[in-house]
């Protein structure tokens, strides 16, 4: 049991700025009170600094769902940190599964992407997790803190502590084939394991999520699990009725 959980939503490339409007409309309808959760809206970079004003007297919070690591230049549709903060955001999602498989990110750029963010008072949330043929070889534990060791390299212990940390198996994100309870449990105590290994002071109290296929239906059974303090979620977070029924749910437990 929690005594607040973190609700991320990633619209990925989702809504333009009348859909985001229509959105907001209808959520702030359904939730009338300030959620015990901490909710984080991470719509697409051109919906922004429109989020951000509809957000502005509301307890939500505004991420964005990537940041370039140089400061600016010549990089072309690119977006740094700083040109992020602008626009109100204060959260930034870091190495997510469709970046690391569509766009090319690895744990190197990862690790660049993350220091940008930190440096720039940026919280990231950073996206780690195993194909389904890592899983299937038995080499989950092995590609996690391959992850964390090599994406959190050379940023400090003070500076790991910050980020919020989300376990989004490859094979769940998208698919409707959410990962068991106890396969969820499993990892992010690795993943505590992994931060304590490299010195992390206080890893227990480090915010770790669970990412993938999570909805109105399935969220209940999880918010029971001892490890995960909140959730990444994308396709169920598109729907106003939908993830106001998550929020509701997860202030039950
Ligand atoms: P999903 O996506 O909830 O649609 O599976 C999760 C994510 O990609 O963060």
């Amino acid at each position: 049991m929690k005594d607040q959980y973190i609700l991320v939503a990633n619209w990925k490339m989702n809504k333009t700025i009348e859909e985001c409007g229509s959105f907001v409309d209808k959520f702030m309808n359904l939730i009338l009170h300030k959620p015990k959760s901490k909710v984080i809206f991470c719509p697409p970079f051109s919906a922004l600094l429109y989020m951000d004003g509809l957000l502005k007297d509301t307890s939500f919070d505004l991420g964005a769902q990537n940041v370039y690591w140089e400061k600016e230049g010549a990089f072309t549709g690119e977006v740094s940190a700083e040109m992020l903060k602008s626009t109100g955001a204060t959260y930034v999602i870091v190495g997510h599964s469709e970046r690391r498989q569509l766009f090319g990110d690895t744990d190197e750029s990862v690790n660049k992407r993350l220091k940008a963010a930190l440096s720039n008072g940026l919280t990231p949330i950073m996206c780690i997790g195993e194909t389904i043929k890592e899983r299937k070889n038995e080499n989950t534990l092995d590609v996690i803190g391959r992850q964390l060791k090599n994406g959190l390299d050379g940023i400090s212990n003070l500076d790991i502590e910050k980020i919020i940390f989300a376990y989004e198996p490859v094979w769940a994100i998208g698919t409707g084939e959410r990962a068991e309870p106890n396969m969820i449990d499993e990892v992010h105590n690795d993943i505590r394991k992994v931060l304590n290994g490299l010195g992390v002071d206080g890893s227990d109290e480090i915010a770790i999520l669970y990412g993938g296929s999570v909805n109105q239906n399935n969220i209940k059974e999880l918010l029971e699990l001892n490890e995960v303090n909140g959730f990444l979620i994308g396709g169920a977070s598109l729907d106003a009725d939908e993830y106001a029924s998550i929020i509701h749910q997860s202030e039950q437990i």
